[in-house]
């Protein structure tokens, strides 16, 4: 079938500083969080349409991974799209061919469904903007802001991915324009240092994660800890807002270190119970504060839920912590994998 139209995007992953995790309705967030938005960990994905051969109100996909047919994702992506098609009348209207990549390998242990699923909530968006010139016009922030809006549908995190530096999503009285639908640009208002802050991703393992974040999500309505941990979000994002603002690196890796090992510790005291960190993990996070310690550099880092760390450090004092890295942690990462990322600019269209 002849193919009517395309779109294709770039989107990165982010970090989380402060943590999202406890959902309730439709995928909005317990707590609010803010996080860094990567740069060399993307996902590239593209939309294209074609005539259908049938007039019927069905979704015809096909979705490729790294070129090849993917029907174990086309599933998933079929069922959100089933969500979305009173929003979005051209995904039962036209048969629709989707293409993904990630930049990083598909078993690094990395999430992608932060950078898929707002490249694919940007690809959804641009396509309606492309369709309907008219009506939804080009109003580059209503635009980023629709399309943080249906990433958050496909994966909360990825509502944060569509914005350059970092990016707050959920309700905090410090922010008058936050909110749980969507994520808002917080890049203007980082302090400098911030801007070019390097994230150095060390693999302590590429497996599977051991639990999903639905499961990781749900296990915090019966957490014991949930409201005192729903509480301490929202005084650690008001703190983690004046630090990104003040560039008070100390206080900001105070609340990241905090924030992880609370991430970690839910997990381990749900029911059921689950361990993230693996023996690897505890080793480089023993000598990181070493070194942190010894040297006076603020080396501080953050986990996702899983095993492998992310380095937070200044762009100033690469020199010093890449040997230490090398030296010291590298040996504990899954056949010397590092990922060496740092913060991003956003998602870009591809022409
Ligand atoms: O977007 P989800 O549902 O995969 O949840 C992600 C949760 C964490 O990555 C652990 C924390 C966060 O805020 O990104």
């Amino acid at each position: 079938m002849k193919e009517l139209k395309k779109v294709s995007w770039r989107s990165p992953s982010n970090i989380a500083l402060v943590k999202y995790w406890g959902k309730h309705g439709n995928q909005l967030p317990s707590n609010p969080s803010i996080s860094f938005t990567l740069d060399k960990c993307y996902s590239e994905t593209s939309l294209a349409i074609s005539e259908k051969e049938s007039a019927d109100k069905d979704i015809q996909l096909k979705f490729y991974f790294d070129k090849k047919e993917n029907l174990a994702f086309r599933i998933k992506i079929l069922s959100l799209f089933e969500n979305l098609a009173k929003d979005f009348p051209f995904l039962t209207k036209y048969a629709l061919s989707i293409h993904s990549t990630n930049s990083f390998p598909h078993s690094s242990g990395i999430a992608s469904s932060a950078s898929s699923m707002s490249a694919l909530a940007l690809c959804l968006c641009d396509l309606e903007a492309k369709l309907k010139p008219a009506k939804t016009g080009a109003d580059k922030a209503k635009f980023f802001k629709k399309a943080s809006h249906y990433a958050r549908i496909g994966s909360g995190s990825a509502s944060r991915s569509v914005y350059p530096i970092a990016s707050l999503w959920g309700e905090t009285d410090r922010i008058k324009s936050s909110s749980d639908e969507h994520a808002i640009p917080f890049g203007e208002d980082v302090h400098k240092v911030f801007k070019k802050y390097q994230n150095s991703i060390l693999i302590a393992s590429s497996a599977e994660k051991k639990v999903s974040s639905r499961v990781g999500h749900q296990l915090m309505k019966t957490n014991p800890f949930a409201k005192a941990r729903f509480k301490q979000a929202n005084s650690n994002m008001a703190e983690m807002i004046s630090a990104l603002r003040m560039g008070d690196i100390e206080k900001f890796g105070v609340i990241t270190e905090t924030e992880a090992m609370t991430l970690h510790a839910l997990m381990m005291c749900s029911t059921p119970n689950f361990m993230l960190m693996n023996p690897s993990t505890v080793a480089m996070i023993n000598k990181i504060k070493s070194f942190r310690e010894q040297t006076k550099q603020p080396v501080y880092f953050t986990l996702d839920a899983g095993p492998n760390i992310h380095l937070l450090y200044p762009e100033n004092i690469k020199h010093k912590v890449i040997p230490f890295i090398q030296a010291e942690l590298s040996e504990h990462c899954e056949d010397g994998r590092i990922i060496w990322d740092q913060v991003g600019k956003g998602p870009v269209a591809i022409k």
